[in-house]
């Protein structure tokens, strides 16, 4: 029987000068120099060099190893010696191996792209061939991390008496945000499973089992647009517990989130991480997930602007702006372009307002003209600015200016030096229900089983626009890492909230009649969060997208370019 390694790729040193070994690997790179032929030999722990020379090594080796490709799969028995011309860079770069005997186990048609350089290959390329992609170790590196990342948090998880719990992925169909997946079921015509968006409602029936404490490394399906953050399937850590309020849960999975930065990647997150209510956030940086790695908080100068004769503000709900540190990075063309980019996303015409402050202190704007010159140093006072800077403001519609200025903060922020690495917060408070903009009607904010705060349920009949829920998100980076709520588990309460977001009767039976009927039955209070698995490795290791964390990603359209799903169903 073969035997086919002794050691890894990665793994001679020095220390095993003279020994025998087996390695086996693909091959990575070949130099050959006509008398001497460098293999580099590969495996997911690292390469290791074998030397071939002509004269030292078997003519037959020799002949081997003219014949050898890149990718070719290799099984090599040989002597491990010191190496003249040392590696520093690379583990084994002391030693390389002379071989005995070297057996080709594969060979490999020349790949589409050259696995060594992280550059060649366009995206296409690389996700049609995602298995060689995979063989790159940048690319092995995220896998690698999700792993880590994982082995902690079911450590974690279970140290702390949570439950790995399964949960059914052929569900019914819950109207509970995204489209559905829908899957046909072929022993009941005209009926459809769906697959789970997450496993919300199961969790909260093992609540109501009784098993306390529950967590599910979850595969979620959800049909929605996509974005560099959102794939249609992807995967939460999924948690739920019982008698535990909002603080203690918040605790907990702030515990999780420290040590894991920690443990994973030595990186120290704050001792308290800060919270923002949703409103806060808003205001402050006009973002229910604001990147507190920047300062450049807002500043609301309404009302001193409406003692000017400008009618944009004499008209606006609102008028509000930040400063900008050292305006000479921002010509006059970018400002341009960022209103027109303004223009472009928002439909309420947005035009940027600008103040400069130059090197001696001298304050520049072409709106100071609609001020008395009192007003306008009241006016241009309210932002705390320094020499140098520019202020920019935004007016309108509440909500849009300052959905708009976030979006201007965050184009800003691109350009600017970090004030730190890592800013975690909580964000808490949001209202329960937010009004849909096509349709005229309510939709939750988080999902219908969010439970409103106590002090606020008094206006959920006649006013639930005001209703604030008991849910959190916890936001990393200006990334929404996971988010979750206390749960209704009161049968009145949840048929009311069914009710405003427009389920008649019979309409919440047939969705949620067995979650009606089993809080019924003795619901102990419970609550819980979910976290993206993807999103959480992305900001660790500061991507954008969460594709690379993903063995087998679908592309920008849901598409498997790998497979060519989806695709017809043959007959
Ligand atoms: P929510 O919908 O906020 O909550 O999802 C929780 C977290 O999952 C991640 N996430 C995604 N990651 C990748 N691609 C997507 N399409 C995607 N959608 C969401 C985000 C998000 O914060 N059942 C509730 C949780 C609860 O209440 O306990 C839920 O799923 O990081």
């Amino acid at each position: 029987m073969t035997q086919y390694k002794t050691h890894s790729c990665g793994e001679l040193n020095i220390s095993n000068k003279n020994e025998n070994i087996i390695l086996s690997g693909w091959v990575h790179k070949i130099r050959n120099k006509g008398k001497i032929i460098w293999i580099d030999l590969r495996d997911r722990y690292g390469i290791t060099q074998i030397v071939i020379e002509n004269g030292v090594c078997s003519e037959e080796n020799f002949e081997i190893a003219s014949s050898i490709n890149r990718e070719y799969v290799l099984r090599v028995e040989g002597i491990v010696q010191e190496r003249e011309n040392k590696n520093k860079n690379i583990s084994t770069g002391e030693i390389e191996v002379l071989p005995i005997q070297i057996e080709i186990l594969n060979k490999s048609e020349t790949p589409p792209f050259t696995l060594e350089e992280e550059t060649d290959g366009g995206p296409e390329l690389l996700a049609k061939y995602r298995y060689l992609d995979l063989r790159r170790s940048y690319s092995q590196r995220d896998i690698i991390l999700k792993n880590e990342v994982l082995k902690f948090v079911r450590k974690f998880l279970a140290d702390k008496n949570f439950l790995d719990i399964e949960t059914p992925n052929l569900v019914k169909s819950t109207p509970e945000g995204a489209r559905d997946f829908i899957v046909p079921a072929r022993q009941f015509e005209d009926q459809y499973y769906a697959l789970p968006q997450s496993p919300q409602i199961f969790k909260q029936l093992l609540m109501m089992a009784g098993f306390d404490r529950y967590y599910q490394i979850a595969k979620c399906f959800r049909d929605e647009d996509l974005r560099s953050d959102r794939q249609p399937e992807f995967s939460q850590i999924d948690c739920e517990l019982s008698f535990m309020n909002q603080g203690g849960i918040m605790n907990i999975f702030e515990e999780m989130i420290r040590e894991l930065f920690k443990e994973v990647k030595k990186i120290n997150l704050p001792n308290k991480f800060p919270m923002l209510t949703y409103e806060e956030a808003m205001l402050k940086y006009g973002s229910d997930k604001p990147d507190l790695r920047y300062g450049m908080e807002f500043s609301e100068a309404t009302t001193m602007a409406k003692k000017s004769s400008f009618q944009d503000f004499i008209d606006a709900e609102t008028v509000i702006g930040f400063v900008v540190k050292d305006f000479a990075k921002f010509s006059r063309k970018e400002i341009q372009n960022l209103e027109d980019y303004l223009q472009k996303e928002n439909c309420d015409k947005k035009k940027i307002f600008t103040i400069k402050i130059d090197e001696e202190g001298e304050v520049h704007s072409s709106i100071a003209k609609f001020f008395s010159e009192e007003n306008f140093r009241g006016f241009v006072n309210i932002f705390s600015y320094s020499k140098n800077d520019l202020i920019i403001i935004l007016s309108g519609k509440r909500y849009e200016t300052l959905e708009s200025l976030g979006e201007l903060r965050l184009k800003f922020c691109e350009k600017m030096s970090l004030e730190k690495e890592f800013a975690p917060l909580w964000v808490v408070d949001f209202p329960l229900f937010e009004r849909d903009k096509n349709e005229n009607r309510f939709v939750s904010k988080h999902h219908p089983f969010t439970m409103p705060k106590e002090e606020d349920l008094l206006f959920l009949e006649k006013n639930p626009e005001k209703v604030l829920a008991q849910s959190y998100d916890l936001v990393i980076n200006g990334a929404e890492i996971g988010g979750g709520s206390i749960r209704i588990c009161n049968e009145k309460i949840q048929k009311q909230v069914l009710n405003i977001l427009g389920f008649s009767k019979e309409r919440a039976e047939d969705s949620f009649g067995f979650l009606l009927e089993a809080i019924k039955y003795g619901a102990p209070p419970h609550g819980g969060i979910a976290f993206g698995i993807d999103r959480l490795c992305a900001v660790l290791e500061k991507k954008k997208t969460i594709r690379s964390f993903i063995a087998f990603p679908k592309n920008n359209s849901g598409r498997d370019v790998m497979m060519d799903a989806p695709g017809r169903i043959l007959k």
